[in-house]
């Protein structure tokens, strides 16, 4: 059943192979008011800086993750990186990747969205939905062959063949997510986008499609830049984490090791937002004050209002990206 999915070489043979390289990439809107306005109001223009100067590679077959809290930079950038935003300055670069079947060319890429049921077509059944890229992409020859292949790819997500009959209100948030995943499969993706995608779905439905997305990257060799604002999600699945706040990077590198030994200020807060069952009573610090705006960010560290270390330095000097004991951290304190 599953060999019709696996066009791609398993993970581990893989995984030193860089499949996505970023650099300094930068995204900026102009939202300044119109011209006429601004020349009686004698405004000047008005740049947001969603993401800012943001350099990564990511390796075939591993999980990329992106972490930070709202209006960070995190959709502006997953938008980057599957080509529905241009980059203002920088680049973003997909490597070609040879296949099982000895093809070489670019990565196909797909994206998963925090909400399954906007993205999927509410007058479509699931079988369309599926057979959609199957057809277009001419994937399989002939319709028995293509519903063949979406009944396997609805089993492979979890789901029954006769789910393909059905319009994607009669499922639930978490089997949608599941449905989501299928039509990416469906377009024989090798790398996937995954913006929050289980942001919307309680805790235990949530576990449940991390641990489907898990068995899909090991079984199909798939490679994920997956995002979320939420730092427990992304902990068990990770190989490379980056924390982003105000559309840059303060900490990137090896997930484990940010998470045992965050060095960043910013990244210990937002770990002290994860409740920790061996350790109820701990001490936390809340996580207190509000994203400064990217239109106008502080002067210095984008962090120091925010931070309990801040010193005159934090707020006139910017710290550059560093590498320090294996990770990169942007703080003059680090
Ligand atoms: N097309 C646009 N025009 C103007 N500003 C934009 C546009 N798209 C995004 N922004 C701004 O860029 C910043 C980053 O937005 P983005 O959606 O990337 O954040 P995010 O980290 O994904 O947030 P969330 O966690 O809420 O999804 C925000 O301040 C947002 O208002
Ligand atoms: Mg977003």
């Amino acid at each position: 059943m599953l060999e019709q999915v696996s066009t791609l070489a398993p993970a581990k043979a893989a995984g030193d192979d860089i499949i996505l390289d970023v650099a300094a990439a930068c995204c900026r809107f102009d939202v300044s008011a119109p011209a006429l306005s601004r020349l009686f109001s004698h405004e000047p223009r008005r740049i947001l800086r969603a993401v800012e100067s943001v350099s990564f590679t990511v390796r075939r077959g591993t999980t990329f993750s992106i972490v930070g809290e709202s209006g960070c930079g995190k959709s502006t950038l997953a938008r980057m990186v599957v080509g529905l935003q241009r980059p203002t300055e920088g680049r973003l670069s997909f490597r070609d990747i040879r296949r099982a079947d000895g093809t070489i060319g670019p990565p196909r890429v797909q994206m998963i969205f925090q909400d399954p049921y906007a993205s999927l077509n509410p007058r479509w059944r699931v079988g369309d939905i599926i057979a959609e890229p199957i057809r277009e992409l001419k994937l399989r020859s002939g319709e028995a062959a293509v519903q063949q292949r979406v009944g396997d790819l609805l089993e492979v997500v979890g789901l029954s063949r006769t789910d393909a009959s059905r319009y994607p209100h009669a499922f639930s948030g978490g089997q949608r997510q599941r449905i989501s995943i299928a039509r990416a499969l469906a377009t024989e993706a090798d790398f996937l986008v995954c913006d929050e995608p289980t942001s919307a779905l309680d805790v235990s439905v949530q576990a449940q499609i991390l641990n489907l997305m898990v068995r899909l990257q090991k079984e199909f060799g798939l490679t994920y830049l997956f995002i979320s604002h939420n730092l427990s999600v992304v902990r068990h699945m990770s190989d490379e984490l980056a924390i982003m706040y105000l559309g840059r990077f303060v900490e990137a590198g090896p997930a484990e090791q940010v998470f045992t030994r965050p060095q960043h200020p910013y990244t210990r807060l937002l770990l002290d937002t994860i409740p920790d069952v061996e350790r109820p009573n701990r001490e936390r610090r809340p996580m207190s004050g509000e994203v400064p705006s990217p239109i106008n960010p502080p002067a210095g560290c984008t962090f120091n209002p925010r931070c309990a270390q801040a010193a005159d330095r934090c707020r006139v000097e910017r710290p550059e990206l560093r590498q320090l004991g294996g990770v990169s951290v942007s703080c003059h304190f680090a």
